[in-house]
């Protein structure tokens, strides 16, 4: 048995840009969200990030702003795992043009300083690519470090993590078709992480197929209420205001029954229609009980045989001619006809007796 660093612990300081790098090299470890980056909570074990340990430096090493921090801790594994770590390594060594400082806000990691100061050189390269949309990583069993290689290969025959087989390039795990209570707790909680997001996923779509079709519905429930707005509002401007008032024409009851009326008399009957009937000597007639001074509605005062307007004084003879008071002519009568022996009172139209309208033969009935 020979001495490894693993990670034992990792954490995310202040400042993620959300470039989504973290999270493409280490899905399991990290998950961003939409202001900044987080380490899954089954991350926060070290028996969860021990065999995920070159995961977590790729990751860090990656970062374009520097702000994954891990520490690491010697453990005991089989030597040959520790021969190959040295010999990548060394390699990786070899090849650095110099040794860049060491990442100065990680946490000790001296198994991989050889390994962080050969890719040190084409970090900044990196930050900048990362920063726009991080490039894939190489699947795990392609990352040139036999070391990690035989920790991921002891990860996997302990039950292994959903991250081994999204790096290899998105080919499925035997433990996909296990039962999640068979699997270790990280792989179990991969397993119902990625079952959260699909949920999430077709909810949301749900969601926005849903709000679609509530948008629609109120879009066409507005368009026919206005629609059928606009046709009401075309109909009354299209069709005459005369036919919404009141018919003008009054049927004021049997022609006999102003027949036998005595000369003089007048009927009250029709004064809430704005109708007095009258008899005089010789015909029936209907007066307007408008005041023709300035439109008050006078009284019949039977007693004193005339109409007297309350407002000025006005007073005028049974006839409507007047007699007192301010107003400057008498009152008016409306057209008679006789239908089907019922007496129909036309109030659209009236004729003064100024203007010797009262001979006209519609403007009275003749007894
Ligand atoms: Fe009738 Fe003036 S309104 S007298």
């Amino acid at each position: 048995m020979a001495t490894k660093e693993l990670v034992t612990k990792v954490w995310i300081e202040e400042g993620c840009i959300v470039c989504d790098a973290c999270e493409t090299t280490a899905p399991t470890v990290f998950e961003v969200l939409e202001d900044t980056c987080i380490v899954r909570p089954a991350a926060l074990e070290a028996e969860f990030t021990k065999p995920l340990t070159q995961d977590i430096i790729d990751a860090a090493e990656e970062c374009p702003v520097d702000v994954i921090k891990f520490e690491t801790a010697p453990f005991e594994v089989a030597e040959e795992v520790v021969a190959a770590a040295d010999a990548a390594e060394a390699s990786a060594g070899a090849d650095a043009p110099e040794a860049p400082a060491q990442k100065p806000a990680a946490a000790a990691k001296p198994a991989h300083a050889a390994k962080a100061a050969a890719s040190g050189a084409a970090k900044d390269q990196a930050k900048t690519a990362a920063t726009a949309k991080a490039p894939a990583p190489p699947a795990s069993e392609e990352i040139g470090d036999p070391a990690m290689q035989a920790l991921l290969r002891a990860a996997r025959s302990r039950g292994g993590n959903a991250a081994i087989a999204r790096r290899a390039g998105g080919v499925s795990s035997p433990l996909d078709s296990k039962d999640p209570d068979e699997l270790p707790p990280d792989a179990r909680f991969a397993k119902t992480l990625d079952a959260a997001k699909k949920s999430k996923e077709a909810l949301t779509r749900r969601e926005v197929m849903s709000s679609s079709a509530a948008a629609m519905g109120l879009g066409w429930g507005l368009f026919a209420t206005t629609s059928v707005g606009s046709v009401v509002a075309f109909q009354r401007f299209m069709m005459p205001n005369a036919l919404e008032e009141p018919d003008p024409r009054v049927r004021v009851g049997p022609v006999s029954k102003y027949m036998e009326m005595a000369p003089g008399e007048v009927n009250e009957d029709f004064k809430p229609r704005g109708i007095w009937m009258i008899r005089t000597e010789d015909r029936i007639a209907a007066l307007n009980i408008i005041c023709t001074h300035l439109g008050c509605i006078p009284n019949w005062l039977a007693n004193d045989r005339k109409f007297l307007c309350p407002c000025h004084g006005s007073g005028y003879y049974y006839t409507g001619i007047n007699f007192q008071g301010p107003t400057p002519r008498p009152l008016e009568r409306f057209r008679l006809s006789v239908v089907d022996g019922i007496v129909v009172v036309d109030k659209s139209k009236k004729f003064q007796y100024e203007l010797g309208q009262w001979a006209n033969p519609e403007s009275f009935i003749a007894v």
